[in-house]
């Protein structure tokens, strides 16, 4: 069974909702806009309860099959980035500084497609659940609805996500088990001296050459302090200090990120981190305040569940169409809070772009609506096998 017929049927109104969405991004948590839409959707579509309110924008839509059964939850995000964005596309953002750099417009209009089709067809027994998670990006929002009763409030056997991913072939999936991506920890260095005149250096401590030092010293970390054979990553992104040529200013702030696999590993990230910006600053005489804020865990898929994602996938895509991926990415996902606390599986959609086209979180990047489909009826299908009527 390939792509659901009835699905592509309303390709063109995917393609719509996902254009909308795009001209009108917004930011984790400020998602009124996108939720106020998803509901309206789920209204017309004739679904049986909309549940709004948990983490401040999320909705979860509630369908029921034709005969009592299992439930499970097919999870969505709805939040887009702070980028502005430059695809020039006629569906470009509307809002300066935010746009969906990252597919979650796709996601959304992908998951509401499925609650169409199968609000209409009700070809299933028990009880699906259309999970629309705000604040994927940044803020935990898939946390946060953990913690506001998801899992009580809508009790189900197990959970699924999905993400495009552009770099592998159009309408083709990648699963994989186990450790998938990668847990994040956000990290903060303030660097405070003594400000001076440009002029006279040795009046002053200077947290800029203190914050150089600390950057390039935070590079050994992984080189020399993790074990060679497993994953690690410790990237400063921001630094931030002074204003003009001829003042040391007082302080230097640095914003990073580590990213790792085994809890064991996440302490020896953190430990080098706040150990070698607290001595080299203090081996200057300034003083270093070291933040290293585990935000989201690793992302470990379970097994008889992704095994169930690959027998979905493979009826819509075919088998050589889905493919597992080779290794784990040390991307973050929070859908991690979810596989936490209940079995599930994320599977990537391939998008079909070049390693020369714009990827996620670039501000040309664009989702690609010739996979709607496809990601549509993978959620349709998923949900039919899993919760098969009886006879
Ligand atoms: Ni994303």
């Amino acid at each position: 069974m390939p792509i659901i017929n009835r699905i592509a049927e309303f390709e063109a109104e995917m393609t719509e909702w996902r254009q909308d969405l795009h001209r009108h991004p917004e930011l984790a948590l400020q998602e009124y806009r996108t939720s106020e839409k998803v509901q309206a959707r789920l209204r017309e579509f004739g679904v049986d309860e909309i549940i709004t309110g948990m983490a401040t924008t999320g909705v979860v839509g509630v369908i029921k099959g034709t005969a009592p059964g299992g439930a499970i939850g097919l999870r969505a995000d709805m939040d887009a980035l702070p980028i502005h964005e430059e695809t020039g596309a006629a569906h470009a953002s509307q809002t300066p500084g935010v746009m969906h750099a990252c597919g979650h417009d796709g996601h959304t209009a992908m998951l509401l497609g499925a609650a169409k089709y199968l609000a209409e067809t009700r070809n299933f027994a028990g009880t699906v659940y259309v999970i629309f998670q705000p604040a994927e990006e940044n803020y935990g929002g898939g946390r946060i609805m953990v913690d506001e009763g998801l899992f009580t409030r809508c009790p189900m056997d197990m959970v699924f996500g999905m993400h495009n991913w552009p770099a592998a072939p159009e309408n083709t999936f990648l699963w994989r088990n186990g450790p998938t991506m990668a847990a994040v920890a956000d990290i903060e260095i303030t660097v405070t001296g003594k400000g001076a005149h440009g002029a006279h250096p040795h009046r002053g401590v200077d947290p800029i050459v203190v914050a150089s030092h600390i950057v390039t010293a935070l590079q050994s970390i992984v080189a020399r302090n993790v074990e060679p054979v497993e994953a690690g990553v410790v990237t400063i992104g921001a630094i931030n200090a002074g204003t003009i040529f001829n003042v040391i200013p007082e302080t230097a702030r640095m914003l990073g990120t580590a990213r790792w696999f085994k809890p064991e590993v996440a302490d020896v990230l953190e430990h080098g981190v706040r150990s070698l910006a607290t001595g080299i600053a203090a081996s200057f005489g300034a003083q270093a305040e070291v933040i290293f804020r585990r935000a989201y865990p690793p992302t470990i898929n379970d097994a008889d569940a992704t095994a169930l994602t690959v027998k979905a996938a493979a009826a819509v895509a075919g088998d050589t169409r889905v493919n597992e991926l080779a290794k784990p990415t040390m991307g973050g996902e929070d859908f991690a809070f979810m596989l936490e606390k209940k079995q599930g599986s994320y599977i990537m959609l391939g998008a079909g772009r070049t390693a020369a086209d714009p990827m996620p979180h670039h501000p040309k990047y664009d989702f690609n609506d010739a996979v709607l489909t496809t990601g549509a009826s993978y959620w349709a299908t998923l949900a039919e096998q899993l919760l098969p009527r009886a006879g």
